[in-house]
Order: structure tokens, then C-alpha cells, then sequence
């Protein structure tokens, strides 16, 4: 087929995608900009996502395009709009990750083009156990096979190094101009975390609106590769930074991670609405430190309550994940740089994690994010 005949029917499946709120396709609507078909079938387009619009259009464009035959590889270029996200003025040539440098303009295309899924960890408040989920998460996965990638987004506290036991710092590759950070890949997964390139006793003191315009950089210029998952750890609470960054990245889904006792801060709620405003689906709650099991007797002991996230969950029309107990085995693989999942698979938290790993996944795969109604 030629370049032009395939363009044309590349064209006829993007037209296929409608926008779930407006009811238009997808290149009438303007979304789809700059399509060029190159020889052997690599095609590539600009698609400009809205604030409001639902990041999993892409998805679908993407995968709408793959779907025409003849179609070799399809890279989107995706476009934020300017106004009112964070920073927006250009930064220099290839920037450099500063904490402080502004975001560059537009996100470099074709990186998270190759990650399949993209799935945050969020809480209401921090302590939570929030980036304990999303190292075993990640790592649960990643011991099953999968590619997988963790950003830790979490700039206030970033403690993902920690929990890998990882001090090294990242390389920098490529041309000046157009250097790439390379991920540091511990227990099977890529990393990358802002704690990497800060110096130990430098505050992390960041006002909100530069998270997204790091972030966004940590999307551009850290060289991922392809992944089957990315797993990203959000700093908590649900401010217009959290808002700012769910916007900024093209995520499936939501997991929220809560204590029992925490739900009645109503902090969860929070973040479940705040997920919803950008169209994210809420994949399901997570309850931590629920019951703790006595090492000696194996009695469960109820600490501080349990039951509470499940209720809310429930409340909320949500999926709920499973309870991981309070462990000490948690304490000892945090210690160690180790995650539970891999060291301690067979302790009760180490259980209750692949567990809800393989519900994430599974969902996942189901292209299962729910879509709130
Ligand atoms: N189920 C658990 N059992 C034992 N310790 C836990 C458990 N969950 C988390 N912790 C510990 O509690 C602390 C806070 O967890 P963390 O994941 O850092 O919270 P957050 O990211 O929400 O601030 C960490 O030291 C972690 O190892
Ligand atoms: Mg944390």
C-alpha cells in the first residue's frame, strides 16, 4: 500500500475513536493533528489532550491506529495545553533534572508510547504505607516477568531509593542537547526517583506547582524503554499539585492506599474525587496495617482497627484490593532494601501483596480500570 492509501485508512480508524463526553471522533474534534505515514508503515501523530479529557483516548487512538494493517510502529506525540499547567516556560535545551528547572514545553514523544499501562499509588495522607505498595506492587510484577518501571513522584518524601536499597545515581546518555537519564533497575525493577539526584541532607522543599513540570520530565527525559507496567508513587494528599500531576501523566488507574482508621479523615474520599475530576478510574483501596499478626502466637491482634477501608471501598462502589497486615516482616525488608514480596513471599503481608499485585494486574489486562460512573 502506499504511504498515501495507508494515511488515508490510518485516518478512517482514528475517525473510528470517539470522545466519551462529546460524542465527536477524535479527528474531526481537532484531538488528532499532524498525522505523517513514513515508509514501512511508521506512522506518527501530535494528539492534543485537554485538561478535561480522559487520558485513555490516547490509548485508544494509539491502538486504533496499530490496528490498520500495514502499520509498522505508531508514535504519539502528546500535547498538554499551556496555560495553567505547571511552570510553562520553555527551559533550556535539554535542561538537565534540577530540581527547580521549569518543565520543557511540550513532552518529548514516544517514550511512555512504549509503556503499557500506567498506574498510580495514591493516599490520603502520608505514613499509610503508600510506597511499601508500590514497591511490591512493582516488584511483585516484575519477579513475574514483566517489564516494569517505577516512578517515584513522591518529591516531598521521595523514599523509593530506600525501599530498593539503591545509592547509586543514574547515567546520563546521549548527545548534548538530547541527554536521557537511564533508570537504575533494582530487584528486576527500572526506578526513578527525585532522592536519586538530590544530595542526602538537601531538602526536597518544592512548591507545588514545579511537581508536575519534574514530573514531566521524569517522563521525557529518564530513558524507560518499553514497559508493561509503570507504577507511579504519588506524594500524598489531593492539593492542586497532586491535581496538576494526575494531569500531567496518562495514567489507567488509581489504587488507594488507606489505614482503617484514616479513612475517617475523609481523605480518601478526597482522593477518590480528585481521580474522578480527571477522569481516572479508581482501580480499588487498598487497606494497610490492617490487624497485626503476632509473630510468637499467630494470633491476629487488632491494633488499630481494621475493616474501615473495605466499608469505604464498598461505600464507594470500588474494588477492594485486599488487607495487608501489619508485619514486622515489612519493617525488616524496608530495612534491608528489600521488598516483602520477593524476601518474605511467604509471611502473611508477603501473601496479601502478590495477592493484590495480581488483582492490579489482572484488572489491567481485562483493560480493566474500571470507568467510574
Ligand atoms: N503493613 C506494614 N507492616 C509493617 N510496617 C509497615 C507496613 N506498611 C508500611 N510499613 C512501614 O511504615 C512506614 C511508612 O510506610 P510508607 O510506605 O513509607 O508510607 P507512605 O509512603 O504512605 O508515607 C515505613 O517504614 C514502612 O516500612
Ligand atoms: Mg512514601
Amino acid at each position: 500500500m502506499s504511504s498515501e492509501a495507508l494515511k488515508r485508512a490510518v485516518m478512517d480508524a482514528l475517525s473510528s475513536v470517539v470522545h466519551p463526553h462529546t460524542g465527536d471522533d477524535v479527528v474531526a474534534s481537532g484531538h488528532v493533528q499532524k498525522l505523517e505515514v513514513e515508509d514501512g508503515g511508521r506512522v506518527r501523530f501530535s494528539f492534543l489532550l485537554k485538561t478535561e479529557d480522559p487520558g485513555a483516548l490516547i490509548k485508544h487512538a494509539r491502538s486504533a491506529a496499530e490496528g490498520v494493517d500495514g502499520v509498522t510502529e505508531v508514535k504519539v506525540n502528546v500535547q498538554l495545553p499551556q496555560a495553567g499547567s505547571a511552570g510553562g516556560a520553555p527551559s533550556a535545551s535539554g535542561g538537565g533534572l534540577k530540581p527547580g528547572s521549569v518543565p520543557a514545553p511540550t513532552p518529548r514523544p514516544g517514550l511512555l508510547s512504549e509503556v503499557d499501562h500506567v498506574v498510580a499509588v495514591s493516599s490520603g495522607k502520608g505514613g499509610v504505607g503508600k510506597s511499601m505498595v508500590a514497591t511490591n506492587l512493582a516488584a511483585a510484577l516484575a519477579a513475574e516477568g514483566l517489564r516494569v518501571g517505577l516512578l517515584d513522584a513522591d518529591i516531598y518524601g521521595p523514599n523509593i531509593p530506600r525501599m530498593f536499597g539503591e545509592t547509586r545515581r543514574p547515567r546520563v546518555t546521549g548527545d548534548k542537547g538530547k541527554e536521557m537519564i537511564e533508570p537504575l533497575e533494582a530487584h528486576g525493577v527500572r526506578l526513578m526517583s527525585l532522592g536519586f539526584l538530590l544530595e542526602d541532607e538537601q531538602p526536597a522543599i518544592m512548591r507545588g506547582p514545579l511537581i508536575a513540570g519534574i514530573l514531566k520530565q521524569f517522563l521525557e527525559q529518564v530513558d524507560w524503554g518499553p514497559l508493561d507496567l509503570m507504577v507511579v508513587d504519588m506524594p500524598p494528599g489531593t492539593g492542586d499539585a497532586q491535581l496538576s500531576l494526575v494531569q500531567t501523566i496518562d495514567l489507567d488507574g488509581a489504587i488507594m492506599v488507606s489505614t482503617s482508621q484514616a479513612v475517617a479523615t475523609g481523605d480518601v474520599r478526597r482522593g477518590v474525587k480528585m481521580f474522578e475530576k480527571v477522569n481516572t478510574p479508581v482501580m480499588g483501596v487498598v487497606e494497610n496495617m490492617s490487624g497485626y499478626i503476632c509473630g510468637e502466637c499467630g494470633t491476629e491482634v487488632d491494633i488499630f482497627g481494621s475493616g474501615g477501608a473495605e466499608r469505604l471501598a464498598r461505600e464507594m462502589g470500588l474494588d477492594f484490593l485486599g488487607r495487608i497486615p501489619l508485619d514486622p516482616a515489612v519493617r525488616k525488608a524496608g530495612d534491608a532494601g528489600r521488598p516483602t514480596v520477593t524476601s518474605a513471599p511467604d509471611s502473611p503481608a508477603g501473601k496479601a501483596l502478590s495477592e493484590m499485585a495480581r488483582k492490579v494486574f489482572t484488572a489491567l489486562r481485562a483493560d480493566g480500570a474500571k470507568v467510574p460512573a
